[in-house]
């Protein structure tokens, strides 16, 4: 969105006691709570888009009385046409208006010209006029879908932007269907459903008090007659947005339930292959593609049931005014022309009796998100944050406690020293904490209590950025993009040209079977880097730590997937790579570490020992079983 500097300015929100996680988690029900505040808090939104709202309004409001200056020409053309077919002698004057008494010495005056021309001008009124309402009806709706998408782009960037500064803790616990399901169209729901109401609640009375107006002004104790009977009609609608409003809110609850499935079904697919539950899978799907119909049908039943409903209703009604006509000898042009004016009211007050039912559906999206505009992440800068310039390097953990769920810890008063320069290696059982501990380095969590140093200042003192620029990171899990193999390696490293790239690629030896690739660089990997083995996607990102050149090296697993061959070779890659840095690296493969400087063996969350090989091999029993265990393997 460019045209507006003056970006949309909230008005101050109103401060959700639930976290970002909370609302992610929480019914459609407790959604829906206090929904006028959410629909305030959107035209804050809206409202730097001040002169096309008003000119959208404006056209919107012309829109409506042309509804009503519509009937008065009906009128006249009722009145100069319908006698001739009733083979009366067309007079020379009109008073097409007699019966409304501001106008009743309007008059139209026959001009000199052929009789059937005379008409057919007279008819042609009525494409005019209502040329004319579908200009301003077309300018109304533009420039409310205008104000509508710069509205939903400015949520969704909201959204996006403070979903992705959230912390881990966040992601972990939700579900990325739910996510995307948020951000891409609760946010459009939001703001259509705003935009939609503003429009509704403007055009629609304007264009029912001039309709009304008129009607009463032809005759008042006909259109009386009316406003009893039209409740009546309204009857059904009321009834009928009630259920719509409940099925509305499980379709929505539904459909996200549907984008979850999906999610978890592609970006699973290997484990569902594996284990042959595609049909599984399929039946969970259909399960709720069913269950999703279900709320549709139960809406859109009511929702069709309410036409049918209005019109015998209506029809009843138009049949009394016709013994009202037949009684009170009302000429045949007013008689009609009441009729369309009062039919023509309906379908603005059906519009209204939506309002309820908008409000709702927008409070819903709005509340979720608002959630997460405003959630505040769990680990965030400092407001005076300090930008961490290249560092030496050097870590140091002072009685670190950390837990991701309150009752374990996942490390329990953990110090350690890791000197820059040097490598360090981290060894023990799964779930000692390895990775934890690096994670924590990140600053991907907090710390519960202690302190965790980067060249002796707290890493919280740190901005986030800075710290992470410092550290290059191969992780247990292997990420690659739906993108060219150089833009993967490039995201280590955005300013990388395509030498520095290749340069580090032949380092982390995946050169050769990049070019084996069929567009070589240019080859743009499939979905979570399907074309590839497990160790090519590993020496990818290997390549992207590698140009990362940052002064800490953390390498997870780093070589897991590798065989020995190539292991090897990275090895030396790596330990070439690695002077002068920090590394910091984890290997349930003994034989890749032993040369660390000094290595850390974790046992449930605790340091059980610092040393060289050698030292640990002589004085500590957990390593000495580690070490049988991987010799008796091989
Ligand atoms: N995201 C998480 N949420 C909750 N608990 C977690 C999470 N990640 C790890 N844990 C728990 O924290 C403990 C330490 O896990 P961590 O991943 O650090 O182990 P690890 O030593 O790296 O194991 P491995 O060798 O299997 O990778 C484990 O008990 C694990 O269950
Ligand atoms: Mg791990």
């Amino acid at each position: 969105m460019s045209s507006d500097p003056s970006a949309p300015t909230p008005l101050p929100a109103p401060a959700p006691a639930l976290t970002a996680v909370e609302i992610a988690k929480a019914s459609t029900e407790k959604m829906a709570e206090n929904p006028k505040r959410y629909f305030w808090r959107l035209l804050g939104y809206i409202l730097p888009y001040k002169k096309r709202l008003i000119f959208g309004i404006l056209a919107g409001v012309a829109a409506g009385v042309s509804n009503g200056i519509l009937l008065l020409v009906l009128k006249s053309v009722f009145t100069i046409v319908l006698p001739v077919g009733a083979g009366e002698v067309r007079p020379e004057v009109y008073y097409p208006f007699a019966d409304i008494p501001v106008l009743t010495n309007f008059e139209i005056r026959r001009p000199d010209i052929a009789e059937w021309i005379f008409v057919l001008i007279v008819c042609l009124s009525i494409p005019t006029l209502l040329l004319i309402r579908a200009l301003f009806q077309f300018i109304h709706q533009y420039m409310m879908l205008w104000i509508n998408l710069n509205v939903v782009h400015e949520l969704r960037r909201q959204c996006f932007g403070n979903v992705m500064r959230q912390s881990l803790s966040f992601f972990n616990v939700i579900k990325q269907g739910d996510l995307i399901q948020t951000v891409s169209s609760q946010t459009n729901s939001a703001a259509a459903a705003s935009s939609q109401l503003l429009s509704a609640l403007i055009q629609n009375p304007i264009s029912i008090i001039s309709i009304f107006a008129m009607v009463l002004i032809m005759d008042p104790l006909y259109t009386l007659g009316a406003v009893v009977i039209f409740p009546l009609c309204l009857a059904p609608v009321i009834l009928i947005a009630r259920k719509v409003r409940k099925a509305g809110g499980k379709e929505e609850e539904a459909a996200g339930g549907q984008l979850v499935t999906m999610h978890e079904s592609f970006s699973g697919v290997r484990l569902i292959k594996a284990q042959g539950r595609e049909q599984y899978q399929t039946d969970r799907f259909v399960e709720g593609s069913l269950r999703l119909n279900r709320f549709v049908m139960r809406s859109r039943k009511a929702v069709e049931l309410a036409t049918p409903a209005v019109e015998v209703v209506g029809s009843i009604g138009i049949s009394i005014g016709m013994l009202y006509a037949w009684k009170s000898q009302i000429n045949p042009e007013t008689f009609l022309t009441l009729n369309l004016g009062l039919m023509s009211i309906y379908p603005h007050v059906k519009a209204l009796s939506r309002v309820q039912l908008q409000m709702h559906k927008c409070a819903v999206a709005a509340r979720k998100v608002f959630g997460f505009i405003d959630a505040t992440p769990e680990v965030d800068d400092k407001p005076d944050a300090v930008v961490l310039e290249r560092c030496r390097g050097d870590i140091a953990l002072h009685d670190v406690v950390f837990s991701y769920v309150p009752e374990r810890r996942a490390l329990d008063g953990v110090s350690l020293h890791f000197e820059a320069g040097k490598r360090y290696a981290l060894v023990g059982h799964s779930g000692s904490g390895k990775s934890s501990l690096l994670s924590l380095i990140l600053r991907f969590y907090d710390v519960d209590s202690g302190r965790i140093e980067v060249d002796g200042l707290d890493i919280r003192d740190y901005t986030q950025q800075s710290l992470r620029d410092q550290i290059g990171l191969v992780s247990q899990d292997t990420f690659l993009f739906h993108d060219t193999i150089e833009a993967n390696i490039r995201f280590g490293l955005l300013g990388a040209d395509r030498e520095q790239i290749e340069r580090a690629a032949r380092l982390a030896h995946a050169h050769e079977f990049i070019l084996a690739q069929p567009q070589g660089y240019e080859t743009v990997l499939g979905d979570k880097g399907c074309t590839l083995s497990g160790g090519q996607q590993q020496r990818l990102s290997i390549a992207r730590a590698i140009l990362r050149d940052a002064p800490i090296l953390f390498l997870d697993e780093a070589t897991s997937a590798l065989d020995s061959e190539s292991e090897r070779a990275i090895q030396s890659a790596l330990a070439e790579l690695s002077k002068g840095k920090t590394v910091v690296s984890i290997a349930h493969r003994l034989s890749t570490v032993l040369d660390s400087d000094e290595i850390v063996v974790l046992g449930e969350g605790k340091v059980i020992d610092v040393a060289p090989h050698a030292t640990l091999l002589e004085r500590c029993p957990e390593y000495q079983r580690l070490y049988q265990l991987q010799y008796s393997q091989s």
